[in-house]
């Protein structure tokens, strides 16, 4: 999720009247809710009236990664007739969690006697797949802007207090009188979509495109917020948990050899992810798609269904072993990330120029995936020999 402070008013584009390619039967109360030219779509927000917001809902930051884009980075969307979208279609990437996810519950609320320790954790072997969520997509670049009425039309005064949500997140930054910030949250592929990586892949595809999504979509927010009423020399990154994992990629994206970010400052959260600089585990993962999918490359992989891919997605994230592990994570790649972050951190190789707010509360995730491994001799750690170089 991102966060924009509010500055150009004045650079507002905004129409209140009727989009051109809006139905001419809309109702009055469509008609009143205003639209952002974005040159290959015209979005309409909604209104949340006890919020006084505006809600961008479901944008189109990318073209669709399917096709020869699929395990490719992310390209801008490409209409040239600006197509309406009132933001009503849900989509979400689609998505996986690890089998061994149905014991962390029990770890916590029922302690040792939930798991027969000295068994240790064995993944069961997945063949079916139950109904999935109905707005997961391959076509999944998109994002939401909330936008203060004050900031979106004029300015406005304090309404009310924090709360942690979207909505709570824009009245607390509204307390005090102040005229507060613009919220973006985004879509990134996930799991075989987004991160597939290794020697053999990078041949012929992008490795961690999940983080290239993550950076189209920042530099989407350079090149649109000020429609919205934003200022793009004013965005703050917020990242918790995975999110903070991506945001520390992010701060050191490309190990800073591209110059500046397209952003200004960052709160790091908890940051969390499994490392994987080594390109032999990066291989192994890689291989074991192949394998799953019944294909030979990259490119062949390429001409199979969304359904069969999202099956092998799950059937692969849901056999996650050992306990404790996800199998997909943000890898070294050699581009994007050249190194782990903390090393580029270290070595200075990040813009030096970013602000940066870094918080953790390890206690608050880590029992979830921690004491089997902790505690039995028979569960193993993670493999050094595949997460290390
Ligand atoms: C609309 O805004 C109110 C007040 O901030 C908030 O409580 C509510 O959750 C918002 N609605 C949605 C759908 O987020
Ligand atoms: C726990 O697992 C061990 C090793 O497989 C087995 O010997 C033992 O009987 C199991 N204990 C219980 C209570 O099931
Ligand atoms: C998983 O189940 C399938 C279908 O029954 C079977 O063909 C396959 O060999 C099993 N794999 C393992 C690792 O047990
Ligand atoms: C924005 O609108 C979408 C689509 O109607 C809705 O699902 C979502 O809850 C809204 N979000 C907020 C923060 O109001
Ligand atoms: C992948 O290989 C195919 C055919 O073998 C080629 O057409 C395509 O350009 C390659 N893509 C990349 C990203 O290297």
């Amino acid at each position: 999720m991102f966060i924009l402070e509010a500055l150009f008013k004045a650079l507002l584009v905004i129409s209140s009247s009727p989009c051109s390619l809006a139905s001419s039967s809309a109702s009055t109360q469509q008609s009143a809710l205003p639209t952002v030219n974005l040159g290959y779509e015209i979005h309409q927000a909604t209104f949340n009236e006890s919020g006084q917001y505006y809600n961008f809902s479901n944008i189109r930051y990318g073209a669709a990664p399917t096709g020869n884009l699929r395990f490719a980075a992310p390209t801008t969307p490409v209409t040239n007739i600006p197509v309406f979208n009132d933001g009503s279609k849900a989509v979400t990437c689609i998505q996986a969690s690890p089998a061994w996810g149905a014991y962390t519950v029990a770890w916590l609320t029922e302690g040792l006697a939930a798991f027969n320790i000295s068994a240790g954790y064995q993944p069961p072997n997945i063949t079916t797949m139950p109904a999935q969520d109905p707005t997961a997509s391959e076509d999944c670049l998109f994002l939401d802007v909330m936008v203060p009425k004050n900031i979106f039309e004029k300015a406005g005064k304090s309404i009310g207090a924090p709360v942690p949500s979207a909505a709570g997140l824009l009245r607390a930054s509204q307390s005090n009188g102040k005229e507060g910030v613009i919220w973006v949250a985004m879509n990134y592929r996930l799991g075989v979509f987004g991160f597939l990586s290794g020697p053999t892949f990078q041949t012929n595809g992008t490795a961690n495109a999940g983080l290239h999504d993550q950076r189209l979509a920042l530099e989407w927010v350079q090149n649109n917020i000020a429609k919205f009423g934003g200022d793009p020399n004013r965005v703050t990154v917020i990242g918790e948990s995975a999110g903070g994992g991506s945001t520390m990629h992010q701060i050191t994206a490309y190990g800073g050899s591209k110059g500046k970010v397209p952003f200004q400052q960052a709160i790091v959260q908890s940051p969390g992810f499994q490392m994987m600089p080594s390109a032999k585990g990066q291989e192994a993962v890689f291989q074991k798609f192949l394998s799953t999918s019944g294909v030979g490359m990259v490119q062949e992989a390429r001409g199979l269904s969304t359904e069969a891919l999202q099956f092998v997605n799950y059937k692969i994230v849901g056999e996650s072993f050992p306990y404790g592990t996800f199998t997909f994570n943000p890898t070294v790649d050699g581009d994007f990330a050249p190194a782990l972050p903390g090393q580029l951190l270290l070595e200075g190789r990040f813009d030096t120029t970013l602000k940066i707010m870094p918080a953790t509360t390890l206690t608050k995730e880590s029992p979830s995936w921690i004491p089997s491994r902790k505690t039995s001799p028979a569960s193993k750690p993670i493999s050094a020999s595949t997460s290390l170089p």
